[in-house]
């Protein structure tokens, strides 16, 4: 389907201004006195954590990127066939890069590809990547909050299927409940009979998956304290990363892990917004836990049971040959 929608009428309000210091400071106050305390894990992707992120998918055991970029390599030819020509191809969170090219190297003629992101100067670079390794295609990139997003662009030229992407597990960082509802967004986005493709990460030994997020280089320990130097510089705030441990425990009950900052002593951590506001002071004693992050583990079957309940049905599946990550062709109910 051919439209004039253009890139900037199509994502509408979901281009977002930046949320205020003062509405941050009170989400991070909230979640720091709740039970159990909590920071949101969209926190950790400042310019730094980015890099710590990158870092983290290149260790031995980080698993998830290899097994995942071993099963695109096999398996989008297949995917290929199975979407068919002149595809539209959506990425959530764009800058993906090896698995981006994986996949739309194959695909047959594709009519345009869309990243998705919010750091808008990281998608414009990875656009333009694009643009020099697929001069024919027509790149749009939006932007915005994926999870705010109500609509896409459309290709200039005739455009078969809309395949969505959306690697790396992150999935596994939603909420079950959160999943469901960002799912059903994606499938409202590209419609009807539209295909996603996405990454989940599987349920595995508790000694795997705790080695993948306490590496032996110290590097998702950064990557996890660096969370409290980006708060610092959006609040004005004082947390001391020297006062919290890093560790990451795997919840089998939950079927997660859960990425914790333990405090190594009784503090107060003040919360500034800006000098003119004022600020205000949390507790956290000795010994005390905040959860910076969840990364959900599914089966295969537990997997398509959450698709389904945001409107997909499985079309196929593949594991990795060791069975630690699995990549899922789904389509939108009609
Ligand atoms: C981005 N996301 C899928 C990663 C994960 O594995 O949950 C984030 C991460 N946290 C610690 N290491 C990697």
């Amino acid at each position: 389907m051919a439209s004039d929608q253009r890139p900037d009428k199509a994502v509408g309000k979901a281009v977002l201004e930046p949320p205020r210091p003062e509405r941050i400071r009170a989400e991070i106050a909230e979640g720091l006195r709740a039970s159990p305390r909590r920071l949101p894990s969209r926190f950790f992707y400042d310019a730094r954590g980015a890099q710590l992120f990158e870092e983290i998918t290149r260790l031995d055991e980080y698993y998830l990127t290899d097994a995942e970029v071993e099963i695109l390599g096999r398996r989008s030819e297949r995917v290929a066939e199975l979407v068919g020509p002149r595809v539209r191809m959506v990425e959530y969170g764009s800058g993906s890069g090896q698995k981006t090219w994986l996949v739309l190297g194959e695909l047959e003629s594709p009519s345009a590809y869309v990243p998705v992101d919010v750091a808008r100067q990281q998608l414009l670079a990875f656009a333009r990547r694009v643009r020099e390794r697929f001069p024919e295609l027509e790149v749009l990139p939006v932007a915005a909050d994926y999870t705010q997003l109500e609509a896409l662009p459309w290709p200039s030229a005739e455009a078969g299927a809309t395949l969505a992407f959306f690697p790396g597990s992150t999935v596994g960082n939603l909420e079950p409940s959160e999943a469901v509802e960002f799912l059903g967004k994606i499938a409202d986005q590209t419609g009807s009979g539209e295909y996603l493709l996405i990454g989940a990460d599987l349920v595995k030994d508790r000694r795997t998956l705790e080695r993948a997020y306490n590496d032996s280089l110290g590097v998702t320990a950064e990557f996890n304290l660096n969370i409290l130097r980006h708060l610092n510089r959006l609040l004005n705030a004082d947390f001391d990363p020297g006062a919290f441990r890093h560790r990451a425990v795997w919840n089998q009950e939950q079927s997660r892990i859960e990425m914790h900052l333990v405090s190594l002593r009784d503090q107060t951590v003040w919360l500034g917004a800006s000098d003119v506001e004022g600020g205000e002071s949390v507790r956290i004693g000795e010994g005390e836990v905040v959860v910076t992050e969840h990364s959900y583990k599914y089966e295969i079957d537990s997997f398509h049971e959450l698709t389904g309940r945001a409107g997909y049905r499985p079309v196929e599946f593949w594991t990795d040959d060791d069975e630690r990550f699995s990549v899922h062709l789904l389509q939108a109910a009609e």
